[in-house]
């Protein structure tokens, strides 16, 4: 089997995000998703969240391509939950690349190209015009 893990917020989910998780669930069986606790979004990359993280979750569960769903806490976690989890593939979205690149002496590294002009910062600025 053969196992992709991806990284990411995923507040407000939206058709870049599920564009996302479908071709990276297509590069393998089994996709796991790292899902940014709030306080490591807040702490780490200055972001609120609209949802909470277990609401973030049970909707990331609810989707198809998803099959498991973990707490991403710190950047460091990457190569610890490469191999706790077996993992062949890690992907993100084509705005990090080259960002993870270390990760190659642990498994394969992908950046899909980002679906355009969405994304979860444009559609609360939109909703505050
Ligand atoms: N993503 C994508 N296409 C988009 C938006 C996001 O492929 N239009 C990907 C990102 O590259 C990342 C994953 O989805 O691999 C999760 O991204 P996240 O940062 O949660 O989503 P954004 O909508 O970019 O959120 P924000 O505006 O808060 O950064």
């Amino acid at each position: 089997m053969k196992r992709v893990i991806t990284y990411g917020t995923f507040d407000l989910i939206h058709y870049g995000h599920i564009n996302l998780l479908k071709r990276a669930r297509e590069l393998g069986d089994y996709l796991i998703v790292a899902l940014s606790t709030d306080e490591f979004n807040w702490n780490s990359k200055q972001k609120k969240c609209y949802f909470s993280y277990q609401k973030r979750q049970q909707l990331l569960e609810a989707i198809r391509y998803v099959d498991l769903v973990i707490p991403e806490e710190c950047w460091e976690q990457k190569v610890n939950d490469v191999q706790l989890y077996h993992v062949d593939t890690f992907v993100m979205g084509d705005d990090w690349t080259g960002k993870f690149d270390f990760l190659k002496d642990y498994c394969q590294v992908v950046y899909l190209p980002r679906t355009p002009e969405i994304s979860t910062t444009q559609i609360k600025e939109d909703l505050h015009q």
